[in-house]
């Protein structure tokens, strides 16, 4: 519980202007959506504009790194490979690749390549051939800043089929991103994400979804996709979060290695494909912030 604001005081968001004329009306808008039975997002999922300032310097890191692999992936390339770029890259730039050593993964980038869902480790053994599709998911941190994204790059001479999935899955993104307003609810998203997967007979992971970002790795919410429009939690102005469906060639089972207890697969073996952005709730919509 926290305790109320005198209405002169400094706003809780970091503003510096006075409660009365900041968060005062949002505070009581969340209040009554609350009552009417939604999840409503607390105090620490809405950053403040310094916050804000931070995680997008995060991001620039983050999507310049996607950027140089985009231009060096190629057939023949050992995963091992984009692990030392993404290190080494992150670390010029005086920030950190945050999977290295997160609840004790043991590389510095995810690389899942084909029917591998997501959490692949990138290795010598892992050379990527002609046909190939891969997901890179990269994490930085950067004055203590997260910004985390994934793109899905074609090697050589990919199939339609596998190029579809890659193609769909991005418009997946693309379109629960527009359901992202204030006031809205993480279902409106969650839906059109699994709507435009199920319309192109294809299935989405349940099991593993995105999640709020940028004062830690993973913060709250939690991101699913078998959501329906109105349900979840309320989006409201300030929230940063990762939309990141992983979407099935085929079923939407999955199981994980359990030699190593990361990697994740595909139950049928079928290619899945992956896309990840961090986008901001603003006052009238949102902003992209990682992509
Ligand atoms: N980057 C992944 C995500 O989008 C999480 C990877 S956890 C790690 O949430 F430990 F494998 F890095
Ligand atoms: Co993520
Ligand atoms: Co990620």
């Amino acid at each position: 519980m926290s305790v109320k604001i005198n209405r002169n005081d400094p706003c809780w968001c970091g503003s510096g202007r006075k409660y009365k004329t900041c968060h005062a009306a949002f505070d009581e808008k969340v209040e009554r959506i609350a009552a009417e039975g939604h999840i409503v997002p607390n105090r620490k999922i809405i950053k403040t504009p310094e916050q804000i300032a931070g995680i997008k310097e995060s991001c620039k890191v983050n999507m310049e790194i996607l950027d140089y692999i985009g231009t060096v992936i190629h057939e023949g390339m050992k995963t091992s490979e984009i692990d030392k770029i993404v290190r080494e890259m992150t670390a010029d730039r005086g920030g950190i690749a945050a999977p290295l050593h997160y609840q004790g993964y043991p590389y510095s980038v995810c690389t899942s390549v084909n029917d591998q869902v997501c959490h692949g480790f990138p290795s010598d053994k892992v050379v990527l051939k002609s046909g190939d599709i891969i997901n890179v998911d990269c994490t930085t941190i950067l004055n203590g800043y997260y910004a985390d994204s994934s793109r899905m790059f074609c090697i050589g001479d990919v199939s339609s089929e596998k190029k579809k999935l890659v193609q769909v899955t991005k418009e997946c993104v693309e379109l629960g991103l527009k359901e992202v307003k204030p006031w809205g609810f993480l279902g409106d998203m969650g839906q059109a994400v699994h709507d435009h997967a199920f319309a192109n007979g294809y299935t989405v992971v349940r099991e593993i979804g995105g999640h709020g970002v940028g004062l830690e790795f993973h913060e709250d919410p939690w991101v699913g996709y078998n959501s329906k429009r109105g349900e979840e939690m309320l989006m409201a102005p300030g929230m940063i979060f990762t939309i990141e469906p992983m979407i099935n060639m085929g079923k939407a089972d999955i199981y994980i290695d359990k030699d190593n207890d990361w990697e994740v697969y595909t139950e049928d073996g079928k290619p899945s494909a992956q896309w990840e952005i961090m986008v901001l709730v603003t006052a009238d919509g949102h902003e992209v912030l990682c992509w």
